[in-house]
């Protein structure tokens, strides 16, 4: 089978390292399934988007959904990253990791009212707004509290992302954002709306985008946009492109984010405003890995199955996108065969699965797995499905690691719950 190394998760000795920390020292302390982050490839992810736009007017703002733990939010902000939330809960973790309002951008396609007023209350950056009835809801309640609110359009530029079906925005089908034509006229409706300044132009036209050439088309369409604008008098401040850069699962190849930069950077140039970047997967994937135990492993007629600690719940992404994540062992043994197997967890769905008819080295009960690419999407989509507590989350820092959420307990499952009426 195919091993897939980085600096950041390798094997020394035939055992599989975080950094310069082992696996087994670290399952030692949480038991299993485990997810675990390295917090040097959060910093180096961030310095290299850092480094590729040095050249334009910009700020980040890391996707908290991407991965909303405090503590990995925390080494973004550390960096001089600001905050994309997209709900009360995200917002009130990125506070609580110590995020600077004038760094909070409140995106959604459905926000409530009590999340427009923590936003106002807060004094946010920026309100990404994407129906006209939220607009006048925004300038409504902005009015009650006697404060000005700063709002961007979200454009849908109708522009293929090519990317799966489920986490594509951009296309007219989908039900983010508006059309340019209408986009337009709420701009210009901005000086009755008195209590809002519009501030911005926003897209997001998808989640891993594996071309460069979608976001050239949809920043062409927002462009436009933006110089109707400008012609009508209306001066932005920024232009928010969104996240969706897509990384390697298998270790592909995909541009690399010079590449995007350099193909970017002169039609921003164009503009007179800041550019606003939204990146979450691009941040946080490959840093990081859900680490499960064997704990049968069993042959079905003729179909090996290896049955894990981990399952859906714990890892949504199999299920749902029929997404690709790679998977290899802990230890290396020498002399394993490779075998095609399912690898599947225990939950009572047939959808519960991490690799269908995977070649993978022959495992034993009790065994370790480790399903890579976890950083994004993993324990921020965990549920508590078949009674299953949601595992721990621990960040390795070079030659340390720190628990920073531990596993669920029975008690949490079921706190606010009565047994009698
Ligand atoms: N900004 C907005 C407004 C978004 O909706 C998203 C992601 C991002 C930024 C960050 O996008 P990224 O750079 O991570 O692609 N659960 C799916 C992904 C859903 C993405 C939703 N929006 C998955 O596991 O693939």
């Amino acid at each position: 089978m195919d091993l897939i190394q980085s600096p950041w998760f390798s094997y020394k000795k035939d055992h599989l390292y975080c950094g310069e920390v082992p696996i087994r020292d670290i399952i030692k302390s949480t038991g299993t399934p485990v997810y675990i982050y390295n917090k040097q490839f959060f910093q180096n992810s961030f310095n290299e988007f850092k480094e590729a736009f040095k050249g334009l007017d910009n700020s980040i703002f890391f996707s908290v959904k991407s991965n909303f733990n405090i503590s990995v939010i925390k080494t973004f902000l550390d960096l001089g990253c600001g905050a994309d939330v997209n709900s009360q809960g995200e917002m009130y973790r990125a506070l609580q990791a110590g995020a600077k309002p004038d760094k909070l951008i409140l995106s959604g396609v459905g926000k409530t009212k009590d999340e427009i007023k923590l936003g106002l209350e807060h004094d946010i950056l920026l309100f990404k707004a994407e129906s006209e009835e939220e607009i006048l809801l925004i300038n409504e309640i902005a009015g009650t509290m006697n404060k000005i609110a700063r709002v961007g359009i979200r454009v849908n530029p109708n522009v293929d992302a090519k990317t799966h079906p489920y986490i594509s925005t951009g296309l007219m089908e989908n039900k983010f954002g508006l059309n340019t034509d209408e986009a337009v006229e709420i701009f210009n409706m901005g000086g009755k709306l008195k209590n809002i300044e519009f501030t911005a132009i926003d897209m997001h036209i998808g989640s891993q985008i594996i071309s460069i050439d979608p976001f050239s088309e949809a920043i062409d369409r927002l462009s436009e946009v933006y110089f109707r604008l400008k012609g009508n008098g209306i001066n932005l401040k920024h232009f928010d492109i969104g996240g969706g850069i897509g990384v390697p699962y298998k270790g592909e190849k995909i541009f690399s984010l010079k590449e995007f930069a350099s193909a970017l950077i002169p039609k921003l140039k164009k503009l007179d405003c800041k550019i606003l970047f939204e990146p979450g997967r691009f941040l946080t994937a490959n840093g990081g890995v859900l680490v499960s135990q064997v704990l049968f492993t069993k042959m079905n007629y003729d179909k090996n199955f290896v049955i894990t600690d981990a399952a859906m719940n714990d890892l949504l992404r199999p299920s749902i996108y029929n997404a690709y994540h790679h998977i290899q062992p802990v230890d290396l043994y020498s002399g394993r065969d490779d075998i095609y197997a399912d690898i599947v967890g225990p939950v009572c769905e047939s959808g519960d699965f991490f690799a269908k008819d995977r070649v993978i080295s022959k495992m034993n009960r009790e065994e370790y797995l480790a399903v890579l690419s976890c950083g994004s999407y993993g324990m921020v989509m965990s549920s508590n499905y078949n009674g299953r507590r949601r595992p721990p989350e621990v960040l390795v820092d070079y030659n340390n690691f720190n628990i920073i959420r531990s596993r669920e307990t029975y008690e949490h499952l079921i706190w606010d719950e009565k047994s009698n009426n």
